[in-house]
Order: structure tokens, then sequence, then C-alpha cells
């Protein structure tokens, strides 16, 4: 029998957050990662397209949707790194999971935390692949609202377990490491960008800026290492300097999209970039050798947010932390919209 067509279930930040602590965070982690890399094993599957964004002088306001034919799910979200100064966050986003077969939505739930557990959660992934085997140091240079995430997630994946961290505000870089005072790193807070690179096995940049920064100078990046470049992610805002790129195999999303956005945006339209579901599938190889240095130019795509909808949609049934909303008008005659209306006229 049909009934309640009118609710869908709504994840709200609070119950996001209690969902992540019933689940563990490390645990949410590793099995957000599985959904990731199961989804990049099936690329071919996905309906894709860049993101559609809307830019403007202060930020970017974006949607990410994608289909795998039986659901299809979408993201809103924004960038804006001067929101941090009137205490808003640089990013926040929401997401809708649907059914092709009927339309219907089957999940509504906020994505900022979702967000920042599915970038972390792929970078680890991408990190698997690409990153020196025994890889154990892990620099974080942007302390912000990405940061203790990206550091959960390698540990949970990678097992890495010193940090370096560095942050052009050193009250964002005492906060990430209060954060995770309890999570079992070794931690260091420097001073400079140069001394948070010293003997890193990976690099993570997550800073905001709405500008060609150059976080990572060409000589900061030695051989071997693994560049985990989360920031660079809008046309016009980049994280590393050029020249690290032309001596390092870059590993990409979507390359459509990626050209756009990502760090490569500062190079030729041609130059060659690997695209990691095909590094994940064993069609491409990600690292050859301990010298190579390999770069993971993250922008963040749709199937990301796909899997991590998924995954949500999938824990809901044990951890039912979600309201029902009442968001699809259901007349009982389907054609008698309009009746349903009139029918709900005060007095
Ligand atoms: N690739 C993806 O999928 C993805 C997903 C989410 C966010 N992002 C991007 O990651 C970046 C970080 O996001 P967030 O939510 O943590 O932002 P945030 O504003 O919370 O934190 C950014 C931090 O970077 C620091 N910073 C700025 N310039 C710096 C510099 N030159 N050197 C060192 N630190 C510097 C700031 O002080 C701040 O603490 C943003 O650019 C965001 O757009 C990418």
């Amino acid at each position: 029998m049909l009934k309640d067509l009118n609710l869908v279930p709504f994840v709200s930040v609070e119950n996001m957050m209690k969902l992540v602590h019933a689940i563990g965070i490390e645990r949410f982690l590793r099995e957000l990662a599985e959904h990731v890399e199961h989804d990049f094993t099936r690329w071919e599957s996905f309906d894709k397209t860049p993101r559609v964004a809307s830019h403007s002088k202060i930020g970017v306001i974006e949607l990410m949707p994608t289909s795998d034919g039986t659901l299809y799910g979408f993201k809103y979200v924004n960038g804006h790194p001067g929101n941090t100064k009137s205490g808003r966050q640089t990013v926040t986003a929401f997401g809708l999971l649907a059914e092709v077969e009927t339309g219907y939505p089957l999940l509504l739930t906020e994505m900022t935390i979702l967000t920042a557990l599915r970038t972390a959660a792929t970078s680890a992934v991408a990190a698997r692949y690409l990153a020196r085997p025994g890889a154990k140091t892990m620099a974080i240079i942007g302390n912000g609202a990405q940061s203790e995430f990206q550091a959960l997630a390698f540990k949970a994946l990678l097992g890495v377990d010193r940090l370096r961290l560095f942050d052009i505000d050193s009250a964002a870089t005492e906060r990430c490491a209060a954060n995770l005072a309890a999570f079992g790193f070794d931690i260091t807070c420097c001073a400079a960008p140069e001394e948070a690179v010293e003997g890193a096995d990976i690099v993570t940049t997550a800073t905001a800026d709405k500008q060609y920064a150059t976080i990572l100078t060409d000589n900061m990046v030695g051989a071997g290492l693994h560049v985990n470049a989360v920031g660079g992610d809008c046309p016009g805002k980049t994280e590393l300097h050029r020249d690290i790129l032309l001596r390092s195999d870059i590993f990409v999303e979507y390359p459509p999209q990626t050209r756009i956005e990502g760090e490569i945006q500062q190079l030729d339209d041609d130059h060659p970039v690997t695209e990691l579901w095909q590094v994940i599938t064993g069609t491409a190889t990600g690292r050859r050798d301990e010298r190579q240095i390999t770069v993971f130019d993250s922008v963040g795509f749709a199937t990301e947010d796909f899997s991590a909808l998924r995954y949500i949609h999938a824990a809901l049934k044990s951890h039912p932390y979600c309201e029902q909303l009442d968001l699809l008008a259901d007349p009982d005659e389907p054609r008698d919209l309009f009746g349903m209306l009139l029918r709900a006229a005060p007095g």
C-alpha cells in the first residue's frame, strides 16, 4: 500500500553528528572510503558532467549532480574563503539522493560535515595508491575546517600517525592540534610551511584563498613526496607552484572539471594526467617508484558525494538518526494537486 509519500528522511546537522558518533569517526571514514572506492571502480556507469558553478569575486556556489541509472544525487555547495571573518564556514553543503525509477527523493541531508568526511576519505583512498608504502608522516598546511578530517582519514586508511601542522593563523594550528590530541598522533606545530614539510611523506594542502597562491614552492617538494592538494578547487584558486606540477605525476578525478578548477588549470590543456578511477581499477599505474613525486589534484567530484549519500542512506537503516520531512505534495488523487490546495484553505 502507498503511504506517507509526502515524507522524505532528513538528516540535520545534529543528527549527522549523532550518526558519526554512533558509528565511530574512524570506522565511518573507512566505510565511507569503501563506498567512494567502489563507485570509482564502476566509473563508466555514471552520468558525468563538470559541476555547474556560479562564480563571484568572493566565492562560488556549485551544483554537483550525477546518476548511476538507479539512483540520482546532487549536492549544493559553496566556497567563500572570506566567510570565516563573519563567523561563517568557508564551505557549506546539503544534498539529496533520489530513485531514478520515480524521481522521488529518498534522502535529504546536511553535507557540510559529510563533505569534510568524504573529501578526507577520497584523499586517503587516492593516497593508498599514490603515497610511498609505509608513509606515516603527513604535513597539513591550512588547519581549518577540513584539516582534522584529513588527518583522521589518513590515520584510518594508511596508518599515518605523525602530523606536522602549519597555518598562517597559529590559533587554527593550535585548535587543530588540540582537537586531535586524543587520537594518538605525534603532532608538531610548525612556524613555517618549510618546517612543516620537513621529513613528511605526504603533504596535504587545505588552505582557502581565492587567488593563485603558492603554498608549496618547488624547493619544498623532495623526491618521493605525495602531495594531496585539496584547497585549489576553483578557477583562479590554486596552491602549488607550476614547477612542482611539471616534475610530478598528476592524478585527477574527472579531467574536464579538474582542468577548469584544479592545480592543472596552470598547465596546457593537453598536459598528461591520470584518472584516479583507472589507477583504482588497475588500468593505469599509480606510484611506480620511491622517488616519483605524485600529486592528487583534488577538486571534489559528484560521484564522491553520491557515494556519501548512498552510505548515509544505508547507515540510517541501523542508525535511524533522521526526521521525516513533509517535502513532497501528495494529493489523494495525484492529478488533484489544486484540489488539495483548495481543501487546505483556512476557515
Ligand atoms: N577538493 C575538495 O574536494 C574540497 C572539499 C572541501 C573543501 N575544499 C577546499 O579546501 C580548502 C580548505 O577548506 P576549509 O573548509 O578547511 O577552509 P577554512 O577556511 O576552514 O580553512 C582554511 C585555512 O587555511 C588557512 N590559510 C589560508 N591561507 C594560507 C596560507 N597561505 N598558508 C597556510 N594556511 C593558510 C586559513 O588561515 C584557514 O585556517 C578550501 O579552499 C576549500 O574550498 C576542497
